[in-house]
């Protein structure tokens, strides 16, 4: 993986994927004999849009493995404001680091930075498009929860057009195989047809689009609820009719499976209510966790550094 840029997760193979869980897991059981593993490093992370997790968990995983950190989080403060193309960026920046993230609020961004750049580039999120990092964190949560990525019914809910979390994770499930994915949102908030056609291109995987949650509760293995995202509709009025639409709360939580793990890439709105947070079925604060680990997993495999005692703990 040494060098490897991320802008989708289609740049690494499967077995990749399954090492980063592993690696995920050793670093979450040995974090004091990784604490050096990329001593000497610096990250990057261009942040051209807000973040809370994905620039603080970047930024720790790297802090937590012994490097450092520059970068920017919010585009004001840096040269694009006069005028300064993402190219050029990324010629300049990637002569400082071993290792870029980048959030910007175009599709397509992070590949015109990897392309730009002489370190590795990882997609932090390009607009609506995809957030291969968000589904790496949720890999591990479904690892963690069911012992697998595979075999799965899986309820998406929300805003499924401009959820870049949701393309990821479909497109990368698929890659697993044998999954029902039941697609929940307003008309005005459907999957994508090239994300559709990816679920059509995998024999053992289908779909059902609906617009109704509570009809379908029981049949998940897992919920992953989305926020309506307000910075991508072009009309005030739209987002407020829709950003409502879908609200889980304990009584809807009442018809699901016992074992069913709620997901969610937040920041959250109003879409889960906060008495769900103490349902042993929410998941989405170990989601945050994992990200952390999955992304310290990530940038010492791109920048080249071998975490201390994996090797033996991942031939056992
Ligand atoms: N899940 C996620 O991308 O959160 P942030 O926008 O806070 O980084």
């Amino acid at each position: 993986m040494k060098g490897k840029s991320v802008v989708t997760l289609d740049d690494l193979s499967t077995d990749q994927i399954l090492d980063l869980l592993r690696k995920a897991e050793y670093i979450d059981s040995h974090r004091r004999e990784v604490a050096h593993t990329c001593d000497g490093r610096v990250i990057a992370t261009l942040f051209y849009e807000p973040s809370t997790r994905t620039r603080l968990s970047f930024e720790t995983a790297m802090l937590r493995l012994g490097g450092q950190v520059i970068g920017f989080a919010g585009s004001q403060l840096a040269s694009v404001t006069k005028g300064e193309s993402i190219a050029d960026t990324l010629k300049t920046v990637s002569n400082y680091v071993d290792v870029v993230a980048i959030r910007h609020p175009k599709e397509g961004a992070a590949l015109v930075a990897s392309q730009a750049s002489s370190v590795p580039v990882i997609n932090a999120g390009d607009g609506g498009h995809m957030h291969p990092t968000q589904t790496l964190a949720d890999l591990a949560t479904l690892q963690s929860r069911f012992g697998r990525v595979t075999d799965l019914t899986v309820g998406l809910c929300g805003d499924l057009t401009f959820g870049r979390t949701v393309h990821s994770l479909i497109e990368t499930l698929c890659r697993f195989g044998n999954v029902r994915f039941v697609l929940i949102s307003p008309n005005e908030l459907t999957t994508p047809q090239y994300v559709l056609d990816r679920i059509n291109a995998t024999a053992s995987c289908s779909y059902v689009e609906v617009r109704d949650l509570a009809s379908v509760m029981g049949d998940l293995d897992v919920l992953y609820m989305t926020r309506v995202q307000k910075e991508r509709f072009f009309n005030e009025d739209d987002y407020l009719r829709l950003r409502d639409t879908y609200i889980l709360d304990e009584e809807k939580m009442a018809l699901a499976k016992p074992d069913m793990a709620v997901l969610h890439p937040l920041p959250r709105v109003n879409e889960i209510a906060v008495e769900v947070d103490d349902d042993p079925r929410a998941a989405y604060f170990e989601q945050v966790k994992n990200g952390m680990l999955m992304r310290m997993a990530l940038e010492s495999s791109v920048v080249g550094d071998e975490l201390p005692g994996y090797e033996e703990f991942a031939n056992k």
